[in-house]
């Protein structure tokens, strides 16, 4: 199925970009036709709510807008329920089903935008879960091989908001569906701080069920990051840095209140946020993009913007905080 061609209702940045041609993938039937037409080339692109991109004004290719539904419960391993789930599903809606149907573990990410495909690509992570913990392996279209390809978690290399699917060459892989293993016991994790001091999570740890772990986590969000539907966003535009325990030791002597996190290694990851925001900017605006009031790490479209005035604001973030801090500071969203 074709569509129009402008894909500014398609991204949660709410940026202009016209398309060579937009396919609405519902049913793998279409694959038949369209994996020749992917394999073709030149470079497609595949998209799902569009949640963790920045698109340019143009883009002569192929875009495929995946939006293959079902969830089936495949079966039971150990102490684990297996569910595959398409890769069109919302995120959210997905995590609430899971939650009302007792297959526990995704509680914490609830409320991230974007699509079950999505998710594997930048690993998306929240409040002391990551998506690598709960997925048994992606099934995906290899492109150039024009066939289907099931990677266990092992095989998808997930790093920190990083997966073989963000470092291959772009509309390489076509996320079709993801087998998710959630825990048949309830277990929470209440471990990060805006969980830990949240009062409705306050009792013992026993008494707490998943759905108020979910409510919490949906109520941090909300009060703390803007709603793409009212605000044009991408989430976290940046990574948190991670520096050496000799660079974080250095950098605590001349900023005693910098915000930072042990890693397993040795190494801290830094809150970008604070650094972008003792930089100044935070809730300040340049024309049409600006850095959002409550969360220094979230750039926004007030409306209008194109990639290149977005993309201009986060090179001068970029520069001020090397400037200031001496780190390196890496968009966390893929640039198309
Ligand atoms: N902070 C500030 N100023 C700010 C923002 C943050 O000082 O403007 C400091 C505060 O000390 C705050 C700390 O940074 O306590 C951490 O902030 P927050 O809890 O909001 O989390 P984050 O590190 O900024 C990361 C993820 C988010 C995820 C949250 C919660 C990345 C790049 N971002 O943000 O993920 O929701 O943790 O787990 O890792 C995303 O990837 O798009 C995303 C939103």
């Amino acid at each position: 199925m074709m569509q129009a061609s402008d894909l500014s209702a398609f991204n949660t940045l709410g940026l202009t970009c016209h398309a060579k041609q937009v396919v609405v993938l519902q049913d793998l039937a279409q694959m038949a036709e369209l994996g020749p037409l992917l394999a073709q080339g030149p470079q497609g692109l595949v998209l799902g709510a569009g949640s963790n991109v920045v698109l340019p004004s143009t883009l002569p290719s192929l875009v495929v807008r995946v939006a293959l539904k079902g969830i089936t419960l495949a079966q039971s391993a150990g102490d684990h329920w297996l569910i595959d789930v398409a890769a069109g599903e919302n995120w959210h809606d997905w995590v609430v089903t899971a939650t009302a149907n007792g297959w526990w573990g995704l509680e914490n990410l609830g409320l991230i935008p974007g699509t079950v495909g999505a998710a594997p690509v930048q690993n998306i992570g929240a409040y002391g879960v990551e998506l690598c913990q709960r997925i048994e392996s992606v099934t995906a279209w290899q492109v150039t091989e024009q066939k289907y390809v099931t990677l266990s978690r092992a095989e998808c290399g997930f790093g920190y908001r990083d997966s073989i699917f963000k470092r291959a060459r772009r509309g390489e892989w076509l996320i079709v569906s993801v087998r998710f293993a959630l825990a048949k016991a309830w277990q929470p994790v209440l471990t990060y701080p805006d969980l830990a001091r949240h009062p409705q999570l306050s009792l013992a740890s026993q008494a707490v069920t998943a759905q108020d772990v979910l409510d919490a986590v949906c109520a941090v969000r909300r009060r703390k990051l803007p709603d793409p539907a009212i605000l044009g966003n991408a989430g976290s535009f940046f990574k948190n840095p991670v520096v050496s325990a000799a660079q974080h030791a250095a950098l605590q002597v001349r900023f005693p209140q910098l915000v930072a996190y042990a890693q397993k290694d040795g190494s801290f990851k830094l809150a970008a946020g604070w650094l972008i925001e003792q930089c100044g900017f935070k809730g300040m605006r340049s024309g049409a993009v600006g850095v959002h009031a409550q969360q220094a790490l979230v750039l926004v479209n007030y409306g209008g913007a194109q990639a290149t005035e977005l993309l201009a604001l986060a090179d001068t973030i970029r520069q001020a905080v090397q400037t200031s801090f001496g780190v390196t500071l890496e968009i966390e969203p893929v640039i198309v």
